[in-house]
């Protein structure tokens, strides 16, 4: 699991205004979810597929402490375009490598703001005919939501700002740091 090195310096080219989740929590976390994927999921072979990119980091950590076997893919979808406001259309950049028919799919989620990009995604992939279809979230800003989405297993409720950090970016950048912060913008 990605721990922050001892010593480690982040650059950054915009202030980090505050951390509200630091690496040590992220990883309890993560690992706490593992564990509740693998109870539900005993038995069975999953697919976790990611939500690339947001959901990469996230997949990486998760599918390490996921101890039963499974498989994973990815999906990349666009909503941004690159501001902090979701645009509401949702398009498909890169289609899954694997027929999900018959299969116990779970979605792999970095954050859940709007609940547009999730209705999105699930109705999608409902077509598909998986056996089951659940959702995994890092993050989830419930006061943000405009439509419901239903969140199987998720990490952390946060406020309505602007975050990033372990996956999440501003302008395709900070994805790299190993925490949740809110930029000072
Ligand atoms: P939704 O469709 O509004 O739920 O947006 C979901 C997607 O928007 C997420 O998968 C993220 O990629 C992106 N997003 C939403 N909130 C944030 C944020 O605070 N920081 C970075 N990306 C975000
Ligand atoms: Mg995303």
């Amino acid at each position: 699991m990605q721990e922050k090195l001892p010593g480690i310096q982040y650059e950054l080219d915009v202030p980090m205004r505050s951390i509200l989740i630091a690496p040590d929590e992220l990883n309890a976390r993560v690992l706490d979810l593992g564990r509740q994927v693998s109870d539900t999921y005993r038995g069975r072979l999953p697919l976790l597929i990611s939500i690339l990119k947001g959901g990469v980091v996230f997949l990486t950590d998760l599918m390490r402490a996921v101890t039963i076997p499974h498989e994973i893919d990815f999906l990349q979808v666009s909503s941004y375009e690159g501001g902090t406001k979701t645009t509401g259309t949702v398009r498909i950049l890169s289609d899954l490598g694997s027929n999900i028919a018959g299969r116990d799919v779970l979605i792999v989620e970095d954050i859940i703001d709007t609940g547009l990009t999730l209705t999105y995604l699930l109705k999608q992939l409902e077509i598909r005919q998986p056996r089951s279809l659940r959702v995994c979230a890092l993050l989830s800003k419930q006061e943000a939501r405009q439509v419901h989405v239903p969140i199987d297993f998720l990490g952390f409720e946060i406020p309505n700002v602007f975050v990033v950090g372990y996956g999440l970016d501003y302008q395709e950048k900070y994805r790299n740091l190993p925490y949740i912060g809110v930029l000072d913008l």
